[in-house]
């Protein structure tokens, strides 16, 4: 079991006590992201001997193997776990690995996962095309399925978190984007891939259609809530716990919901002086910059919005049969709305 059982029910919500941390939620399935992570770093021997340091580089340092986590625990919440399971979990991974890759030539980051970028130590040229290297692999894995709907469903999901990307480019520095634009893009280039995660690991464990689209569905808002998180980390996090370069959102004029939330809420003086900074990044501008959105209350405001997507992502799991795997999907829900709290310091 993965976290107590359930103290209580609330209008077909399953509410269970908040856990102390990550491991415990996937403690469970553990197991299974040992083998995701020793399946990822295998694959470093599918590459030509000149670009497997690159490829180790990126494959043998991993995350918080969040995607993965969904798969097992999506899978867990209509059947047994299996290999095909590992598989899809080893694919998506590697999907997201390759987009925080050119995510990082994007945004000028120099650290992912406490070491620095493959752009900082290689230069962009290699970044790009080793991200391009990894999109391919996890393409051709997903082409070993006996069935052609693995490929096609990474392959649609890939597109869209690339599209969400190009459309976040073409908001820069648009600073009147209302937030439903906002949320679309997220959802693009962020949920996606955990409605994948959610959607396929309920395929693979033998779920219906129902019980796909539920977990589909449970992705797109948690992944939209989880985004949104980290929009707020960006401002309000230290590198040294988050383990990435911070800032990169202001520095280079992405619109997220902690400035959105200031522009709508700042009196005319204020808002002129946010918009002179926004527009012209200087890292000097960073504290003035928080100190504002702290006078406007961002952070609350933006942790009552990330509740309001986790409580949507909870009231998808509502039809599902109550066992372990929703229980660990609900407790996950209520994690990140406790990292959010814990945000503010
Ligand atoms: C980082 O994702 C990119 C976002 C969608 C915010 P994670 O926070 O899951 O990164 P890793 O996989 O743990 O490094
Ligand atoms: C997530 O956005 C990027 C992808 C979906 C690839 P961010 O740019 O906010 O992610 P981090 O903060 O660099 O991890
Ligand atoms: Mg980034
Ligand atoms: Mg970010």
């Amino acid at each position: 079991m993965v976290v107590s059982a359930p103290t209580f029910a609330e209008a077909g919500r399953v509410e269970v006590p908040l856990p102390t941390g990550w491991e415990e939620i996937v403690a469970p399935v553990r197991p299974f992201l040992g083998q995701v992570a020793e399946r990822l770093s295998a694959q470093v021997n599918c590459f030509e001997p000149e670009i497997a340091g690159y490829a180790r580089y990126a494959l043998n340092n991993q995350g918080k193997q969040l995607r993965p986590a969904l798969v097992a625990l999506a899978g867990e919440s209509v059947g047994p776990l299996n290999d095909e399971l590992v598989s899809v979990a080893v694919i998506i991974e590697m999907i997201h690995l390759a987009t925080l890759v050119h995510d990082d030539v994007m945004d000028s980051a120099t650290v992912r996962r406490r070491q620095p970028t493959l752009a900082a130590r290689w230069g962009n040229s290699v970044a790009v095309l080793v991200g391009d290297c990894l999109f391919a692999h996890a393409l051709k894995l997903a082409a070993d399925f006996m069935t052609t709907e693995v490929s096609r469903s990474v392959a649609e999901s890939t597109g869209r978190v690339c599209t969400g990307e190009i459309l976040q480019s073409h908001r820069r520095r648009r600073w009147d984007l209302n937030r439903a634009d906002y949320y679309k893009v997220l959802e693009m280039k962020t949920a996606e891939l955990f409605a994948l995660a959610c959607s396929l690991g309920a395929r693979m464990a033998g779920g219906g259609a129902a019980e796909q689209d539920a977990l589909r569905r449970h992705g797109l808002a948690l992944g939209t809530a989880y985004q949104i998180f980290d929009d707020c980390l960006d401002v309000f996090g230290t590198e040294q716990t988050a383990g990435k370069s911070l800032g990169t959102d202001l520095a280079t004029g992405k619109v997220t919901l902690p400035v959105l939330i200031a522009l709508e809420r700042a009196d005319a003086k204020d808002r002129a002086e946010l918009l002179g900074w926004l527009n012209d990044w200087q890292p000097g501008h960073y504290i003035a910059v928080r100190a504002l959105l702290e006078r406007y209350e961002v952070l609350q405001e933006s942790a009552a919005v990330i509740d309001g997507f986790l409580g949507t992502a909870r009231d998808s799991l509502a039809g599902l049969a109550p066992c372990p795997g929703v229980t660990a999907l609900s407790a996950l829900s209520r994690f990140l709305s406790h990292q959010t709290s814990a945000l503010g310091g």
